[in-house]
């Protein structure tokens, strides 16, 4: 990337990665390059070492006892199918929020047509979860509930340990897309009471694109239809799936280059410390929050403060149309933000941003407060500007 470009799009997926990312999946697929779980050679045994190795690393990460029941996929919106769609069946029911992103509505929606129902738990205007409401909407039929760990569009955090314990009390499968948060918040699987915790690898993991997973407890695992089967390397003489993790999820071969990225990207977490980088993230967000108040002509949607958030703030131009100010602050300044709904139009209705959304700017812990005081200038010309293009 050009490096005047200024970067604020880290919610999508962060950039730039530690260095040890490019360098050991460039090595692996240089040097190494076996497949796991087939050849009986010595390379073969050192990639199979290495993945099992990231299978612990993110155990530590995630507080789960066994690695086995780390499941990789691809991304974070494959593993909430595979569990969405593997649990479900007709005349199920399951509790979500009203500020889910579409890797959590899309297969809901698409459910429904098998008469699988769901029903919404309120948020209000700052997208924080109305945890009241939530036992009158137990029904005989439910089953679990999915729940985002942070908003993609304004950063608002859930309480996870609330309703962990309200699922367990319940009976409920607790799954959670820790899309947004997992390496910058702690997530304690056992405390939490999480059954089904999916994650990506290129967020705030550090790690590269077309990678991810899910942690899974045994019994949920056990109730899985698995989506996908094929080859595992496992049990050859048998046509049946194998039932035992990790194989009945993870058929056919492995993005063994992301794993041996993330590996890189995990270890780069662990030595620099998840709370020194969300440390810091908070105090760049606070510090954005603070410039922004003193702007007129720009909304700040959501919380005013860093308290239970995710590094993400959204703002609405109120002189300005939104995609305009966006290509501006990248054709004047080099400002990369992401404008528009963020793939969660119902977070925005209940933030009271659809259909017009908004500006995201989303902070990483390689962001620079220099890079922040830019933005606000950048932010501040815009909106001083006379231009009327739309008027809400
Ligand atoms: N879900 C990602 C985002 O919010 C891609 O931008």
């Amino acid at each position: 990337m050009n490096q005047t470009k200024l970067y604020f799009d880290n919610a999508s997926t962060t950039f730039p990665k530690p260095e040890a990312v490019p360098t050991a999946m460039a090595d692996f697929i240089r040097y190494q390059g076996s497949n796991i779980n087939r050849g009986t050679y010595s390379t073969a045994y050192e990639t199979e070492e290495l993945v099992f190795e990231t299978r612990e690393q993110l155990c530590r990460l995630f507080h789960f006892p066994h690695s086995k029941n780390v499941l990789f996929t691809a991304n974070v919106t494959t593993s909430l199918n595979l569990v969405l769609k593997g649990l479900l069946k007709p005349g199920d029911h399951i509790l979500t929020s009203a500020m889910e992103h579409n890797a959590v509505m899309r297969p809901l929606v698409q459910l429904e047509k098998q008469a699988i129902t769901f029903t919404r738990i309120p948020c209000n205007r700052l997208g924080e979860l109305d945890t009241a409401s939530m036992e009158a909407l137990l029904t005989p039929r439910i089953k679990a509930l999915v729940l985002t760990h942070a908003s993609n569009v304004c950063g608002t955090l859930m309480p996870l340990k609330e309703v962990g314990t309200f699922c367990r009390k319940h009976g409920l499968y607790f799954i959670v897309d820790a899309a947004q948060t997992a390496g910058v918040f702690p997530i304690d699987m056992e405390d939490m009471k999480i059954d089904a915790l999916c994650f990506t690898g290129h967020k705030g993991l550090l790690g590269p694109q077309g990678i991810g997973g899910l942690i899974i407890r045994d019994e949920l695992a056990m109730e899985l239809t698995p989506l996908i089967s094929g080859g595992t390397g496992s049990i050859s003489h048998l046509e049946e799936v194998p039932d035992f993790l990790p194989d009945r999820f993870e058929p056919g071969t492995l993005n063994l280059p992301g794993i041996v990225g993330l590996h890189a990207a995990l270890a780069y977490l662990e030595e620099t410390g998840m709370e020194q980088i969300r440390n810091r993230e908070l105090a760049l967000t606070n510090l954005f929050l603070k410039g922004i108040k003193e702007l007129k002509n720009i909304r700040l949607i959501g919380k005013a403060g860093t308290e239970n958030r995710a590094p993400v703030v959204s703002l609405q131009m109120l002189h300005m149309d939104n995609a305009e100010a966006a290509f501006r602050l990248e054709q004047e300044y080099g400002i990369l933000t992401r404008v528009g709904l963020h793939c969660a139009p119902n977070a925005h209705k209940t933030l009271g941003t659809y259909p017009t959304g908004t500006i995201r700017f989303s902070f990483g812990h390689f962001n620079k407060e220099e890079e922040i005081h830019t933005a606000l200038r950048a932010l501040g010309a815009l909106a001083a500007s006379n231009r009327q293009t739309y008027i809400y």
